[in-house]
């Protein structure tokens, strides 16, 4: 897809059809009036009928060929009142008027931004979310289906040229719409096809792709050398080998510290012997969303030449019952030396990322944020809205929320107070891998604190938002890559 600023007027720009937003009182912004001048009222023609309230983004008007303009058509789209858009409600008209341009056959598409540009909303924000929210619109999953409707696309969107860094923010959109599909599609992979070798691979290729990415994959016999015995007792019943994928992304000179990014990387989660009951459990094969959003922020930042240096750690496994599966009660022990007891192996991600955790110490990171799929609790509190935070850091923890709201992937913070901790207690381990009923989100983020004392750290738990669940919409949702990208830049610009 092309990105472009248009220098033409409104009148002159040469394209399928410009883009207008409408107030719910019926007025046009000032770029819109002067189009509306040069079609005689056309537009106008049409506010001054009934047929529309222009509440919301599915009050939309087509004009094919008007008389007056260059373009093939203009549509219009209700944005509801002007008074109350945020950047909330800017992004969602982009994505409700791009998903339009795409059912309405336009291949090329002119955006009227600065209409848009009320109540203090940033133009260069708006240029890079046109451009993010393009690339997702455009999104779809074809791998393992027949291609139905021939699919409509998009071949370049304008924007007019009204100030100067418009073109490197719709870049920067673009290179983040393309990570959050990236991890969308890894996600909605299935898990006989995306397996740990499949990410390792998919890592490989990220290396191939972008000179300042490297790659380094431990196999189960190297973590066993070095001692990861929580890591190996999650794929123990599977015939898949493990890997703990290692990315390097240098961006910023040597002796910038980086940032660690864990991702939970479980192919596919049956539970293991403690197995899970049947209904929707193939659910799980978007228990990978954690490391599909790393390798998502590798490519995006790597695109972007972030000046950042970080390392991706993807850990990558299954969790299957068989003969030679973890059982509950086993005692292993982790690359820290802290022995656990087991006593759920559906609770393997905590046990992946233990290790991967304590694997990070040895980048001496200024900052280790994990990213998992870890408890079905963080739906039931949050649903799909929040990706949870927890961690030992609160200035790390406040810059992630205020970069979750900066960029629309919100998250929420819950406590990680000492009284939990003593859930984990167990009788014959150093820690037991689960608490009791309640607080599960909470105990299983204590579990994490027992491994990350080294450094700054903060935990995201995205069981909610990594994907949706239901109907069409059913699948992965690329989340948090627009969250963690955002932070990273900021910490490009002022480090923590
Ligand atoms: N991958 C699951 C968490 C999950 C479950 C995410 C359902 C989304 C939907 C994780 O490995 C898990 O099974 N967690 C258990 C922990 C429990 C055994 C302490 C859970 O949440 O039930
Ligand atoms: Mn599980
Ligand atoms: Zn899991």
């Amino acid at each position: 897809m092309r990105y472009e600023t248009a220098t033409e007027s409104i009148t002159e720009v040469v394209t399928d059809c410009v883009v207008l937003p409408v107030w719910k009182d019926g007025r046009l912004g000032d770029n819109a009036q002067t189009l509306d001048a040069a079609l005689n009222g056309a537009l106008s023609a049409v506010l001054a009928s009934d047929d529309y309230i222009w509440e919301s983004n599915d009050d939309r008007h087509l004009l094919h060929s008007p008389a007056g303009c260059v373009a093939g058509r203009v549509l219009l789209v209700g944005a509801g009142e002007r008074d109350k858009c945020g950047p909330k409600e800017a992004a969602k008209f982009l994505s409700e008027a791009l998903k339009a341009v795409l059912a309405g056959n336009m291949p090329h598409a002119h955006f009227v931004l600065a209409d848009l540009a009320v109540n203090d909303i940033d133009i260069n924000w708006l240029a890079a979310r046109l451009a993010q929210e393009a690339e997702t619109a455009a999104y779809r999953y074809v791998t393992t289906k027949e291609d139905k409707k021939r699919e409509a696309v998009l071949e370049s969107l304008s924007i007019p040229a009204n100030s100067e860094n418009l073109e490197a923010a719709m870049r920067r959109g673009e290179a983040i719409g393309q990570g959050v599909n990236r991890a969308r599609q890894l996600g909605n992979l299935p898990a006989n096809v995306c397996t740990p070798t499949y990410l390792a691979n998919h890592a490989r290729d990220l290396a191939n792709d972008h000179k300042a990415i490297e790659v380094e994959v431990l196999d189960e016999a190297r973590m066993k050398e070095l001692g990861m015995g929580c890591f190996l007792s999650v794929t123990a019943g599977s015939i898949e080998e493990a890997y703990l994928i290692v990315l390097h992304y240098r961006g910023a000179d040597e002796d910038t510290k980086p940032v660690c990014l864990v991702g939970k990387g479980v192919t596919f989660d049956t539970g293991g012997i403690s197995i899970k009951p049947s209904p929707a459990m193939d659910e799980m094969k978007f228990d990978m969303c954690g490391s599909a959003a790393v390798l998502g922020v590798m490519s995006a930042i790597a695109n972007l030449k972030m000046p950042v240096n970080v390392v991706g750690l993807v850990a990558a496994s299954e969790n299957m019952p068989s003969g030679g599966a973890t059982k509950p009660g086993d005692i292993v022990t982790s690359l820290s030396g802290k022995t656990v007891e087991i006593l759920n192996t559906d609770a393997e991600g905590r046990l992946l990322l233990c290790d991967a955790l304590t694997y990070a110490e040895r980048f001496e990171p200024s900052h280790v944020i994990d990213i998992a799929t870890l408890t079905g609790a963080a739906i039931a509190a949050f649903g799909n809205e929040a990706n949870v935070v927890m961690g030992n850091d609160q200035p790390l923890m406040d810059r992630l929320l205020q970069c979750g709201q900066d960029c629309l992937d919100r998250a929420w913070q819950l406590p990680l107070w000492s009284e939990y901790q003593k859930q984990l207690d167990s009788n014959f381990a150093d820690i037991a891998n689960i608490g009791g009923k309640h607080a599960g989100t909470i105990t299983a983020g204590c579990f994490l604190s027992r491994f990350t004392e080294k450094f700054k750290w903060a935990h995201l738990d995205i069981a909610g938002s990594a994907w949706l669940s239901n109907g069409a919409a059913k699948g992965a949702t690329g989340r948090p890559v627009a969250l963690l990208t955002e932070f990273l830049s900021t910490l490009a610009e002022t480090p923590a």
